[in-house]
C-alpha cells in the first residue's frame, strides 16, 4: 500500500460486499467496516496516485468526477481489489488486507488505548520505569522501554550514563533531533551569580511545566544530574493528569475555568521576550486532557473580567494545594548519571532548595519533540515486522 509500515493483521476477510458508494468488509472476528468510495479511491496507493519514490499522493480528487465501485473482489494474493468508474474514466485500486485492517475503529481505538495515559501518583515511589544507558543507546528494546515509559507514565529514568558533558545530547539524538529555545540548545542547571532565571538559584522550584511561555512548550524534557554532593536539592514530579483529572471530579467548575480562561505566561531578560497567554489545562476535542501549562514564575499579569477574578484564583490555588499535597508527589535524589525524561506537557517537576556551599550541583537539561518520539517507535514497529 505504498507504505513503508508493513502493516500485518492476523484476521480474515470473511466477506465483500458493495454497492456503488459503499464497500463493507466483513472479517473473521465479526467485525464489519465500512469505506466510503470517495475515500477509498483517494487513498489508492498506486503509482500513478501516490509518487513511486516520496510515496507522497499525487492523486487529485478534485480533478476527478465522483468514483463509483464497479467491481471488488480478493485477487490470488490476497488483496482486495477495487474497480472503480467515474463518467468515462476507470481505475483500479489495491489493497492490503494488513492496511485494510490498520484504517478500522476497531484497530484505531486499540492503538490509541495502548498509548493511553497511565495516571500516576507517589504510589509510582519505587517502581519509576528505568532503563539502562547501554540497553537505550545499543538495544531495540532498551529504546521501546523508554519510549513506551515516555508514552505512558509520561516519566522514565536512564541509568548509568558515563558523566560527560555531551552525553546528553547523545541520549536525545538516539530519538531525535534537540529542539532548541532561548537557552541555547541545551542548558546548564548551576547557580549562576547574576541568574536570569530562577533555576540558576539554589531556591527550592515549585512544580512547573518549562516554557510554558512558548505558545508550543517543548514536548519531551531530559535532564542530566552531572554532579550532585550538595544538601537538598532532590527532585520533585508529580502527574499534571492526574492532578486535573481529580480536579475535574472534585470541582468541574475550577475545571471548566482552567480550561478555557486564558493565563499569560513571560519570559525576558536582555536577549529575548517571549510571551503567550493559554489555558492552564488544555483538552482536545474529546474532552482529553492534552497539555498542563503552569509556572508560576513565568505567570504574567494576565488580564481577566472581574467576575472571574475571584473563581480563578480559587482555582489556581486549589491546583496549588494539590500539587503540594504529599499523595501526589515523586520526590527523587538525582545522582550522577541519573538522566530523567518526562513529557513536558504533563509532569510537573521542581526541586527543594540546597545549600550551594556544601558541595556542587550540575544537571544539563534539553528537550525534544513529540513527533520524533512518536517517529522513532514507529520506526522500532517498521524494524519488528
Ligand atoms: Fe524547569
Amino acid at each position: 500500500m505504498a507504505d513503508l509500515a508493513r502493516l500485518e493483521t492476523t484476521h480474515e476477510l470473511e466477506a465483500v460486499e458493495y454497492d456503488t458508494e459503499r464497500l463493507t468488509l466483513r472479517w473473521d472476528d465479526g467485525h464489519a467496516s465500512r469505506f466510503h468510495s470517495l475515500w477509498l479511491r483517494d487513498n489508492c496507493a498506486c503509482p500513478r496516485c501516490r509518487h513511486p519514490q516520496a510515496l507522497e499522493r499525487t492523486f487529485m480528487f478534485v480533478d476527478h468526477g465522483p468514483p463509483a465501485i464497479a467491481s471488488a473482489l480478493r485477487d490470488a494474493n490476497g488483496m482486495l481489489e477495487v474497480h472503480f468508474r467515474a463518467g468515462a474514466e476507470t481505475h483500479v485500486s489495491r489493497y492490503t488486507k494488513g492496511w485494510l485492517r490498520a484504517q478500522t475503529e476497531v484497530e484505531r481505538s486499540a492503538r490509541a488505548q495502548q498509548s493511553a495515559p497511565a495516571l500516576w501518583d507517589a504510589g509510582i515511589t519505587g517502581h519509576l520505569p528505568r532503563v539502562d544507558y547501554t540497553d537505550y543507546m545499543e538495544a531495540a528494546g532498551g529504546l521501546r522501554v523508554w519510549i513506551e515509559a515516555v508514552k505512558r507514565h509520561g516519566i522514565v529514568l536512564l541509568s548509568n550514563v558515563p558523566r560527560e558533558a555531551g552525553k546528553l545530547l547523545d541520549v536525545a539524538r538516539r530519538v531525535g533531533p534537540v529542539r532548541a529555545s532561548n537557552f541555547g540548545e541545551y542548558y546548564d542547571v548551576v547557580s549562576k551569580p547574576r541568574p536570569n532565571a530562577s533555576a540558576y538559584t539554589p531556591m527550592g522550584l515549585e512544580l512547573h511545566t518549562d516554557l510554558a511561555n512558548w505558545r508550543s512548550p517543548p514536548d519531551i524534557q531530559l535532564l542530566f544530574c552531572l554532579r550532585n554532593s550538595v544538601v537538598g536539592g532532590e527532585s520533585v514530579f508529580a502527574d499534571g493528569f492526574r492532578v486535573a483529572e481529580d480536579l475535574r471530579d472534585a470541582d468541574p467548575e475550577a475545571f471548566r475555568l482552567l480550561s478555557t480562561q486564558p493565563v499569560e505566561y513571560r519570559f525576558h531578560d536582555d536577549s529575548c521576550d517571549i510571551r503567550t497567554a493559554a489555558p492552564v489545562i488544555e483538552t482536545d476535542r474529546q474532552g482529553r486532557l492534552h497539555r498542563i501549562r503552569f509556572n508560576n514564575w513565568l505567570r504574567g499579569a494576565t488580564p481577566m473580567p472581574e467576575r472571574v477574578v475571584v473563581p480563578m484564583y480559587q482555582a489556581l490555588g486549589k491546583v496549588w494545594r494539590m500539587l503540594r499535597d504529599p499523595k501526589y508527589r515523586l520526590n527523587l535524589r538525582l545522582e550522577p548519571g541519573d538522566l530523567i525524561s518526562y513529557d513536558n506537557n504533563r509532569v510537573l517537576h521542581g526541586r527543594m532548595p540546597f545549600d550551594e556551599t556544601s558541595g556542587e550541583r550540575h544537571l544539563q537539561g534539553c528537550y525534544l519533540n513529540q513527533e520524533d518520539v512518536d517517529s522513532a517507535r514507529r520506526l522500532l514497529d517498521r524494524m519488528a515486522t
